[in-house]
């Protein structure tokens, strides 16, 4: 994947910024693709994502589903976590093509692993951890 821009993110206010921002730009039928090691944030930049559309539901990650379904806001949330996931069939199984071309956003948690799954558009986001504490690295797609 093309990487357009590397931001360097110095605390969770600025990850939240981030999510609050991208949140205004997201249509229906967008992807955000995030991939990180454990614990980079991946769960924490959705909630801020949710935040921006206007859920005001506290967002876990789905973790005996693999995808949670937030539809107070103007815009659906469909928050997965592929984690588990150790075949693709599974997301088929699951109707995920109606979610990936559907009337709402797609946040996907350890993406990487159904790559081959998602819309050419998605919009993806390397999270790697910076060298101090609260720091993490993004690189993005888009
Ligand atoms: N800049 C930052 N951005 C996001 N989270 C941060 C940042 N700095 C510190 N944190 C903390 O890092 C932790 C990230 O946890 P989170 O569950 O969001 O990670 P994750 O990538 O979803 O993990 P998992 O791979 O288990 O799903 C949280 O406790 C959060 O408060
Ligand atoms: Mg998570």
């Amino acid at each position: 994947m093309e990487i357009k821009r590397t931001l360097k993110i110095k605390n969770e206010e600025e990850t939240r910024r981030f999510g609050l921002d991208l949140a205004h730009e997201l249509k229906a039928g967008d992807v955000v693709a995030l991939i990180g090691d454990l614990g980079t944030g991946k769960t924490a930049l959705t909630r801020y994502i949710a935040e921006g559309l206007g859920i005001t539901a506290r967002v876990n990650s789905p973790t005996f589903t693999i995808v949670k379904e937030y539809r107070e806001s103007r815009l659906p949330l469909f928050h997965f976590d592929v984690y588990r996931v150790s075949d693709p069939d599974e997301l088929f199984n699951i109707g995920a093509d109606e979610y990936f071309y559907g009337d709402g956003v797609c946040v996907v948690e350890w993406a990487d692993l159904i790559e081959e799954l998602l819309p050419e558009d998605t919009r993806y986001i390397y999270i790697e951890y910076g060298p101090k504490e609260g720091e993490r690295i993004y690189k993005c797609s888009f």
